[in-house]
């Protein structure tokens, strides 16, 4: 079977190299892919939508999966489906999840999943009246699609005003600001926890943290995430329970019961108060960093699972985990996340490290070599017995790359070595 994986970052890359050991896989196409992922199969791009749809029947495509996020709250997902062609997730409607964050607050509030105090709202005055009701640090978040940049922790009630002004007047965010979604702040730690969905069975994949902000010890500004771990220890066999219980069980149900049950990889942002989880957020694909260190975890019945989800039949799909703990050390370019930084060229010596391997994301190929072309260049990703061995084999991996201006982080995973 031949199969495309849309998108262009690390996480399609990470599920090219997973999916590239199947033998049943013939070829894989990336649309668009980047700069590596030509290695792994053949790139490909489109004019529009409709020009892919007919290359995938053409071609007879046994499975499409959809990495980001843009083109599922853009409908792809339905469009392939009309068309006969087997897709890894969810449709338009099922996207909104992820794509408005003002419904999924009041599908949480339906559907009893508990989540942080909040109220969506257009009107600057009712947005006041609840800000003054709240403790301090307030959180405001724009109601679209922001690329993880529309969330703001103000520390005071005046900024907390003056960010929901700036929204609601569409100055920060366009249209995405034009509703506003105000909540209570959770104190807590957070975990990325990944469901694979068929519509109505799943499957949890180890909970994962992500490293959202750019410098060591959480300072800085947010990024996509510069680098992950799972599974994470953090996260007890009794947690994971009451996260499927409490979250992922009624948000499949009431997603079924809307009529648009969701199928694909269901992303729970966790915050953890006091041992009880509470829904932060809904990502409808999986997370990035995070997907990179996911995979690697598999150790069979991968593809199963994609065409388990694709086909409403994970029921009767079996697949194994490695036993391991995966760390993905992100590397990028100098000026990420502020401005686009200047090309760089790739030298990777040659590898001393074991138990590693790298993740292509923000790189291009000029003249057969490798180059950083911007944002998240790469992921360094270590498999070990443990955390500390797993961290110990990303950052040597880290030694082994090369490129002017690259930054990382030095502490991914502190939480999990109680750092
Ligand atoms: P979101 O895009 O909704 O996940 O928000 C981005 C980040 O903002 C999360 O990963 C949290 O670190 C933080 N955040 C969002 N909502 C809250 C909240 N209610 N309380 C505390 N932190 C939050
Ligand atoms: N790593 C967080 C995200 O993919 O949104």
């Amino acid at each position: 079977m031949e199969i495309v994986i849309v998108g262009s970052g690390g996480r399609e890359y990470s599920i090219g190299l997973a999916l590239q050991r199947e033998c049943r896989i013939d070829g894989i196409y990336f649309y668009p892919g980047n700069g590596a992922t030509s290695k792994l199969g053949k790139n490909i791009n489109f004019k529009d939508d409709n020009e892919f749809i007919d290359f995938a029947i053409t071609q007879k495509i046994g499975l499409v999966i959809i990495g980001p996020e843009a083109p599922l709250v853009e409908g792809l997902a339905d469009k392939l489906r009309e068309n006969g062609i087997l897709t890894f997730g969810p449709s338009q409607a099922a996207a909104r999840l992820e794509g408005s964050k003002a419904y999924m607050k009041e599908f949480a509030k339906k559907y009893g999943i508990p989540t942080a105090q909040f109220i969506q709202t257009q009107d600057y005055k009712e947005a006041c009246d609840f800000i003054d009701s709240l403790n301090l640090p307030i959180v405001v978040k724009a109601d679209g699609l922001c690329a993880g940049k529309g969330v703001v922790i103000a520390q005071s009630y005046e900024e907390a005003k003056s960010v929901v002004r700036d929204m609601l007047e569409g100055k920060s965010f366009g249209d995405s600001g034009k509703k506003v979604v105000i909540e209570e702040f959770l104190d807590g730690f957070e975990l990325s926890v990944f469901a694979m969905c068929d519509g109505k069975d799943f499957i949890v994949l180890p909970a994962a943290q992500d490293h959202k902000r750019l410098l060591d010890g959480d300072k800085g500004p947010n990024t996509g995430g510069m680098g992950a771990y799972a599974p994470s220890p953090l996260a007890s066999s009794a947690l994971i329970e009451s996260i499927k219980e409490s979250i992922i069980l009624p948000t499949l149900a009431g997603m079924e019961k809307e009529g648009n049950p969701f199928s694909g990889a269901l992303f729970c942002g966790i915050m953890v108060v006091k041992g009880k989880p509470y829904l932060l957020e809904f990502n409808v694909r999986f997370g990035d960093p995070e997907c990179e260190v996911l995979m690697p975890l598999f150790k069979n019945g991968l593809l199963d699972c994609f065409l388990g989800c694709a086909s409403g039949n994970l029921k009767s799909v079996h697949y194994e985990l490695e036993e391991s703990v995966c760390v993905g050390v992100v590397v990028a370019s100098r000026d990420y996340p502020y401005k686009n930084s200047k090309k760089a060229k790739i030298v990777i010596s040659e590898s001393q490290s074991q138990n590693s391997l790298i993740s292509f994301a923000g790189v291009s190929s000029e003249g057969g070599e490798l180059v950083a072309s911007g944002g998240r260049v790469l992921v360094c990703v270590g498999k070990g017995r443990n955390v500390q061995e797993a961290v110990k084999y990303a950052y040597a991996k880290v030694d082994e790359v090369h490129f002017e201006g690259m930054q990382y982080r030095k502490d991914i995973a502190y939480q999990a070595l109680g750092k």
